[in-house]
């Protein structure tokens, strides 16, 4: 389990009593497909841990915002897997592999409706300030998913790109989970200024991470298709720092490797994982991956609340890491 379990219940009974129509079952079947299959619910994690940090005292303030965040990340989830053509999520199949895409697209669009009914829900003071750091979030996230797919076709991405795409696509929602907490438990604007940008640093340690397991996965545990990023030319940091130190020899194969038809995939996978081997490729991305952690403790350490209330956050941290899936 990941985070605090006493939080990691109240999650759960928040998201498993959702108040879901039974019709058009096409339209909220899938939401209630893809919530029951959990994940590892990290995000609401963050909203709750943020109030926390702060002395929130009354949970239940805060879980209307969490579960508000976990609706708008399995939204993203829906589309984002017709986007990158997944079959698999979350050892299951995804929802436009279950249904169709047209479904996937619409109960995504009502799940999305949904989390801001969640939004509502927060206690009434809050809920200007709470939209306004929703939105710009939410908006960031699509920003991202769209330099995400803009990127599949370019094969000149730098590393900086790279990193300024999965701030955007990932990293912005980790951070203003956390802020979410920290507003409802009325922190300064400093410190929630702070805690925002642990998330940032967090969330890029940990779309590294993804990028890493997508590759180097168990697929008994990963839950996701291993190797779907290479079959669609995906540009993860393997790729843009394999990129960066190739031979001239190696750099033809690259290309032909990438050039690779979808009837090929396995074959693609294999060489590609080859080369990401022959250049230390999960080495450096690991390397990577624990500066952006260091940068996201340094920022932690600058908050000003007690050291020990930052422990459930410090421990989450750790363990995202070093995940398996
Ligand atoms: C997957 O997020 C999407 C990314 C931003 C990498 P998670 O790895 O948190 O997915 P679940 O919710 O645990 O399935
Ligand atoms: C996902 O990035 C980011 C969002 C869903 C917004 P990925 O496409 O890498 O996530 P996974 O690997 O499918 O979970
Ligand atoms: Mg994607
Ligand atoms: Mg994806
Ligand atoms: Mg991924």
């Amino acid at each position: 389990m990941f985070g605090n379990p006493i939080f990691a219940e109240k999650i759960s009974t928040a998201l498993t009593h959702a108040d879901l129509p039974s019709s058009p079952e096409n339209l909220y079947q899938p939401i209630k497909y893809i919530l029951s299959l959990a994940g590892k619910r990290i995000r609401p994690q963050l909203v709750i841990l943020g109030a926390d940090l702060f002395g929130c005292l009354d949970m239940d303030e805060v879980v209307p915002a969490s579960v508000a965040i976990e609706y708008f990340h399995n939204f993203t989830l829906i589309h984002d897997d017709i986007m990158d053509k997944a079959p698999l999520r979350r050892g299951q199949a995804t929802v436009h592999q279950k249904w169709n895409e047209d479904v996937a697209i619409l109960s995504g669009d009502a799940l999305l409706i949904k989390a801001y009914e969640q939004l509502a829900k927060c206690p009434a003071v809050f809920v200007p300030i709470l939209l306004k750091a929703f939105n710009k979030v939410a908006l960031e996230v699509c920003e991202g998913q769209q330099m995400d797919m803009d990127f599949e076709s370019r094969e000149d991405v730098t590393e900086e790109e790279y990193v300024n795409m999965i701030r955007l696509k990932t990293s912005v929602l980790l951070g203003g989970a956390l802020e979410l907490g920290a507003i409802i438990s009325n922190a300064s604007d400093e410190d929630r200024f702070k805690l925002y940008n642990f998330g940032v640093n967090l969330g890029i340690a940990f779309q590294l991470q993804d990028d890493i397991l997508d590759a180097f996965g168990d697929p008994d545990t990963f839950g996701k298709q291993v190797g779907g990023d290479i079959i669609v030319n995906k540009k993860t940091i393997l790729h843009i720092l394999l990129k960066q130190g190739l031979d001239r020899e190696d750099l033809e194969l690259f290309d032909a490797v990438l050039s690779l038809p979808l009837s090929e995939s396995n074959s693609k996978v294999e060489q590609m994982k080859m080369l990401y081997g022959k250049y230390d490729i999960l080495q450096k991305a690991n390397a990577l991956k624990e500066l952006y952690t260091q940068h996201a403790y340094a920022s932690l350490d600058d908050i000003n609340v007690e050291e020990s209330r930052k422990e459930d956050l410090r421990s989450l941290a750790d363990r995202l890491m070093y995940r398996a899936r």
